[in-house]
């Protein structure tokens, strides 16, 4: 069974098509990245504007890699939410015209279980249940993942989500957008413990998260610097920062596996693309005798296959959805 994935949530027009749910035939992202930086952030505008221009363009282009043509396609999976609004329309649109030309089903997809879906495209043995992280430029999650299509929140994140700290501390040092990778590697010339930021856990038995506040108090910190004239370290400050945020994120997730008795963690999403998180959740998940699994770094960004992947297990569990689906900017993960 071919599925084509189209994701256009975000800065990333992509396009994947894969078999029988978990095997990746291609992957196509035309990232507007470069488009963006110079704005410091996401114009939602422009993106809108870029996967118009460049959508049609990236389907030819995953097409022949993947070495078929449109009648090939059985099902067309389709991003439609979380995300900008105008962004997922060029998706959603161009979607639901191509399944009514090729009389195929269509399905909808939430971005964010498209996250977890990278994990059983990167490891064929992984299936649920499992308890997971998913971590992106917009959402921060605690699951229990106890089917294909059933995902139950324990946490999330009241204010800002972690990637969205990265990406505002990230531009407050100065380190341009996306913020994330930028942080992590100014981070490896720091030191972690030269300023101690608060870690939020918010209530004793809380698995939601705050990084608002974190985010506050690296802009106050640079500013005090400032104002008393001091250097400041952007290396140490990074370091710092990416701690205090890992510090949060690895005591929740290992506090959730340990509650579930869970024996498999699952991390995701643009911020699962960050080493020293991957690193120490992994050492910590293994004290635990809890295997850990993370997708590629082609994987833990924004993609299509992911999409695709959500998609085909969505469809084999509910059948196709309509052709009169709308797009979700603040879809929320199904409670299962
Ligand atoms: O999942 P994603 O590609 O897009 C959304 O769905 O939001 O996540 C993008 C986020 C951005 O905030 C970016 O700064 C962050 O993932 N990110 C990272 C790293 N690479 C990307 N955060 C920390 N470390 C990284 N290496
Ligand atoms: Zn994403």
């Amino acid at each position: 069974m071919i599925t084509l994935g189209i994701e256009s949530s975000c800065d990333e027009t992509a396009v994947s098509v894969i078999e029988d749910g978990r095997k990746i035939l291609s992957n196509t992202v035309f990232s507007q990245i470069k488009t963006h930086a110079k704005y410091g952030g996401v114009v939602p505008e422009i993106a809108s504007r870029e996967h118009l221009q460049a959508i049609n363009y990236v389907v030819r282009e995953s097409l022949a890699e993947a070495n078929i043509d449109f009648d090939d396609i059985d099902l067309i999976a389709v991003t439609m939410g979380p995300g900008l609004v105008g962004a997922l329309l060029v998706g959603m649109s161009y979607a639901k015209g191509l399944a009514l030309a090729l009389d195929k089903p269509l399905i909808g997809v939430n971005h964010m279980e498209g996250h977890v879906a990278a994990n059983y495209l990167a490891h064929p043995d992984l299936e649920p249940p499992f308890a997971s992280l998913i971590v992106s430029g917009g959402h921060t999650y605690l699951v229990d993942v106890t089917s294909y299509t059933d995902y139950k929140v324990i946490g999330q994140t009241r204010d800002d989500a972690a990637g969205e700290a990265f990406d505002k501390v990230s531009r407050v040092l100065g380190l341009g957008y996306p913020g994330g990778p930028a942080i992590q590697k100014a981070a490896e010339k720091g030191n972690p413990q030269a300023i101690d930021f608060p870690r939020v856990m918010l209530e004793k038995d809380s698995y939601d998260f705050s990084f608002s506040g974190l985010k506050t108090a690296v802009t106050n910190y640079l500013h005090n610097q400032k104002q008393k004239d001091v250097e400041i370290d952007i290396y140490d400050t990074a370091a710092s920062f990416q701690e205090a945020v890992l510090d949060v994120l690895v005591e929740k997730s290992v506090r959730l596996v340990k509650e579930l008795g869970r024996d498999k963690f699952v991390l995701s999403g643009g911020v699962a693309a960050n080493k020293p998180l991957r690193e120490r959740l992994e050492k910590e998940m293994s004290e635990l005798g809890v295997k850990t699994y993370f997708p590629p770094l082609s994987l833990s960004t924004d993609n299509a296959a992911m999409i695709a992947c959500a998609g085909y297990y969505n469809y084999k569990e509910f059948g196709p959805g309509d052709l009169d689906i709308n797009v979700y900017p603040n879809l929320g993960l199904r409670k299962g």
